[in-house]
């Protein structure tokens, strides 16, 4: 067998001599109605061979990303295309990490890659599972973010739903978020006029400093849809696209004020995922509008594009190196901390894309 041993890194030195390492997992144990806490998760620790078989890596995950369809997968019915997540499983997610043992053409030790391996420290995976990561084009995490799949939800959804034209008014909610902070900053490549919808003045200021949206409002600060329609009126005059990534209030408040051919883009419905999923609002309330303009709304799933992963990383990266991006990046100390994390995107303590660091 042509396995090739880990020499890099201090606290692997060893790797060549062991039949086994000390691997970390959290276990998916029960779900959760509302908040998650202890009990839905569990930490087990056990011994992972390290023998692989022909074609097999071992990888050591350094940086595991954060996303709201984690909650989405804890519903009690199916949604997207897929049943709910499996208890008594690890946590599925994609992780950036660092090969440490190798029985496959094509990856060596040290290797940077991006694998769906979930919560868990270590991982052998058939390399088929693997995506190399180039360190020269951009910081690794990236993939867990502007060049992944956080990027491939922004410039697919708003490119071939969204479909923005020059001088249009786009409206982005969650716009401080991984994919709301992608599609402002897009929208405004694409010459349109753009708000900004998040929770906090802080958030607001570094859309609009930072990010250069022409607006920005800070929803929290608004007692119900009509108060916060009639700002977005004021400021906009009217709505071309609106790219949603929260539905509930904030939504209820764009739709009304949508223009002649306007297109919505659900993208997500992050205010109805700690429970609102098994009890769903009653959506056809205002969809009169749609029939008054004319307007599109479509659903978009970022695994739908995963084919033009390339293109956009084609169009994305060259702006990326020139600095042209902002890919902002909330990093969180600590395996550990990873049941945390996930609670925190629904708190909205973090700006751009959620990462927790090994
Ligand atoms: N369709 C797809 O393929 C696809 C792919 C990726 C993501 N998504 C969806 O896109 C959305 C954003 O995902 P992301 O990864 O970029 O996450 P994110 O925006 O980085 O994090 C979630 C943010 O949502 C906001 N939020 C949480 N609860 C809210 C509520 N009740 N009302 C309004 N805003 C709330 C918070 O920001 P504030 O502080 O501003 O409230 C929070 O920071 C999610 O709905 C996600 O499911 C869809």
């Amino acid at each position: 067998m042509n396995l090739s041993c880990f020499t890099g890194y201090e606290e692997h030195l060893t790797i060549c001599g062991m039949t086994t390492l000390t691997q970390q997992q959290w276990i998916y144990r029960r779900q959760p109605a509302g908040q998650i806490t202890a009990e839905h998760y569990q930490l087990v620790e056990q011994q992972l061979s390290t023998a692989l078989g022909d074609g097999e890596v071992l990888i050591e995950a350094r940086w595991f990303s954060v996303d709201p369809y984690m909650r989405i997968g804890q519903s009690s019915k199916p949604t997207y295309d897929t049943e709910p997540h499996p208890l008594n499983t690890v946590q599925q997610g994609a992780v950036v990490a660092q090969v440490l043992a190798s029985n496959a053409g094509g990856f060596a030790i040290g290797d940077w890659v991006q694998s769906y391996t979930g919560w868990q420290t270590h991982a052998r995976v058939h390399a088929s599972g693997l995506k190399r990561i180039d360190p020269e084009l951009a910081p690794v995490t990236t993939a867990l973010g502007v060049l992944g799949m956080p990027g491939r939800t922004a410039w697919f959804g708003l490119t071939e739903s969204g479909k923005p034209h020059a001088g249009e008014v786009v409206v982005v909610s969650g716009a401080a978020g991984a994919v709301g902070s992608l599609v402002v900053q897009f929208a405004k490549r694409h010459g349109a006029r753009v708000l900004g919808i998040a929770g906090g003045a802080a958030k607001c200021d570094w859309l609009r400093i930072v990010l250069d949206a022409d607006w920005a409002i800070d929803y929290k600060a608004y007692a119900d849809a009509d108060t916060l329609g009639a700002e977005i009126k004021r400021l906009t005059g009217g709505v071309d696209v609106y790219f949603d990534n929260v539905g509930g209030m904030v939504t209820d408040a764009i739709i009304p004020l949508i223009n002649r051919r306007a297109r919505i883009v659900i993208c997500g419905q992050i205010s109805q995922y700690s429970g609102g999923l098994e009890t769903p609002e009653l959506g056809p309330r205002l969809l009169h509008h749609m029939l008054y303009q004319r307007a599109t709304i479509q659903g978009m799933l970022a695994r739908d594009y995963l084919h033009r992963m390339d293109e956009m990383i084609h169009i994305v990266a060259p702006w990326v190196k020139a600095g042209e991006i902002v890919f902002e990046e909330t990093v969180i100390d600590g395996f550990a901390q990873l049941p945390s994390a996930l609670n925190s995107l629904f708190t909205g303590e973090h700006r751009g894309k959620l990462l927790v660091k090994a």
